[in-house]
Order: C-alpha cells, then structure tokens, then sequence
C-alpha cells in the first residue's frame, strides 16, 4: 500500500480526497452513503454569522456536463452550526475543515474567533469566492484583500487557513500570491465560474438570481489550468477543486500540483464517489510505482 499522507503547512490530512463545500451537506445527509472514516476530510456549506435564505429559486439548473448553482449562501448561521453541526461533524473520524464567508474582514475574523475554542475543527477555508451574493467575491478578486482576509483569520485562530480562490479573475496567480503574503497554509482553486442559463422560448434567464456558478465535468479542464498557473506562482500547498469524477481527474489535478483534491458536484449524483476514489487512488499508485503520493504532486513538465 503506498503512502496517502499528505502534509499542507500546518494541516496533515489521512490522504488527498476531500469533498467540496456546498455538495456535502453538513456530512449528516451524506452517512448513508460515504464511510467518512476513508475520507481525507470534509468541508461543510459555508456558514456566515447571521442566518440566510439565499438567493430566490430556481436554484440550480442542468447544464452540459455540469450545473448551475445560484444558492445564495443559504445556511443558518454560526450560532447554529457551533449548536448543531460541530458536535456531530468534529466527532467524525476525519478532518473537519470548516467554511466560512464573512461581508467584512472583521466578518470573517469574528467567524474564526467563535471558532477557534473547537479543537475538532482541523483546519478553516475561506470562502472568498462565491460568484452568487454581492461583494462574495470581493476578497477573493484582489490580491491585497486576499491578504488582509488570510492574515485576520490566521490572527484569530490557531487553525491552518485555506482560501478558497475564484477562477472568475483576469489573473489567478495574482490573488494566490495575495493569500500566500497573508499567510494562507494552503488555496484552494477553485470555486465556480459565473455562467447562465436561458429559457428562450420565454425569453427569461432560468435561475431566480439570473446568473449562478457553474461547476462539474464542464469546468475541469479550466480549474485544472487554474492549479497548473498557481503551482507555478506560489510556494504553498494547493487543494484541487472543479469538475473532480473519476481517479484519472484525480491524478491529473495531483500531477498538475494539487496537494489534494475536493469532490463537488460528482456527489450529487454518485454520493459515494469520494470514498471509492482513495481505494482507486492507492491502487493506482501500487501500479504506477510510487511509493507515496507525494511521488505524483506537481511532476507535470512539459
Ligand atoms: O451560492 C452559493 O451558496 C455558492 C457558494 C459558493 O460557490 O461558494
């Protein structure tokens, strides 16, 4: 069996396969399915500090090898998650990295600092990235603030920090660098890529906030570009994320120079996926000779 282990900064995680924010639940609707001991860790949906109803519905819709998704952040809010979700998600036998999204820096300070008392949570990812609220994507499209937001939290708690990039910038390896200069342990790239979807016999957008995220198989070989550049511009660890479905993606989002990687949307529709992708990730690295999958992460060249 080779080794799974993996090491970004601060954060030590059992092996490289997580599942994405905002595709998993709070894990609790996910047990049925997914033996979360196998997994490498969790993110759940991202809670912010007052309760939200998100964005009006239609939500989500269907694209070609994809989805679209406007939700709008819809979560119950910090009091509630520290209530009802961390007792049930820090006792699972896997990592919990926790997401959190704040309108200011304070927001997202306050937010680490509630936080920071529960020594279940192994790790916090920012969600400076979300395309579907106004100013969600403010941090995560400026350098400068990505560096502010990083180094505020890394202030207010002792958990390794994870900035969770978007690919709807002109430049991603700028704002990667803004992280690394706050003190990000690691980025993850990336969130969704803004998108629409039109009824034309109506002639109306289809989604109740008119233009949404969009995620799954489509966007795979544009996130992979995205790891590719930052791994390039940057000296911290990177978490693959976008379009992730199979051990081949896998293995190209590793050798691109992730140092692990999220399952999002794939879990809506084979829930069991994450899973089943360590197993067929030990297994390929029994095949290809490695010892460790340190072997694969950024041995792309060209
Ligand atoms: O709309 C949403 O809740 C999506 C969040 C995200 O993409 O980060």
């Amino acid at each position: 069996m080779a080794q799974l282990q993996v090491q970004l900064n601060r954060l030590k995680l059992r092996n490289p396969i997580l599942v994405a924010s905002g595709t998993f639940g709070y894990a609790r609707e996910m047990a049925a399915f997914v033996d979360f001991a196998k997994l490498g860790g969790i993110v759940p949906k991202t809670v912010t500090g007052e309760p939200r109803i998100g964005n009006p519905p239609p939500r989500t819709v269907e694209a070609t090898s994809g989805m679209l998704n406007s939700i709008g952040l819809d979560n119950d809010g910090i009091d509630t998650f520290i209530e009802k979700h961390i007792p049930y998600l820090s006792n699972l036998d896997t990592a919990l990295i926790a997401n959190i999204a704040g309108r200011t820096v304070e927001d997202f300070a306050n937010l680490a600092g509630k936080l920071a008392e529960f020594d279940g949570i192994a790790a916090l990812e920012l969600n400076i990235s979300c395309p579907n609220v106004s100013g969600g994507v403010d941090f995560g499209t400026n350098p400068d603030s990505a560096r502010d937001v990083v180094k505020a939290v890394r202030d207010a708690c002792p958990f390794p920090v994870i900035a969770k990039l978007t690919p709807n910038v002109t430049d991603i390896t700028k704002v990667a660098e803004g992280a690394a200069k706050g003190g990000a342990d690691a980025v993850s790239c990336v969130n969704t890529f803004q998108g629409m979807a039109i009824d034309w016999k109506k002639r109306k957008p289809i989604l109740g906030n008119i233009l949404g995220g969009l995620s799954g198989p489509a966007i795979k070989p544009l996130a992979l570009r995205c790891v590719y550049q930052v791994a390039k511009a940057v000296d911290i660890p990177i978490i693959g994320v976008g379009g992730i479905a199979n051990l081949n993606d896998v293995l190209e989002f590793l050798v691109a120079g992730a140092s692990a990687i999220q399952i999002g949307t794939a879990n809506f529709y084979d829930p069991g996926v994450s899973a089943r992708l360590v197993d067929e990730l030990d297994a390929a690295l029994d095949a290809e000779g490695c010892a460790t999958v340190n072997d694969l992460i950024g041995s792309v060249h060209s």
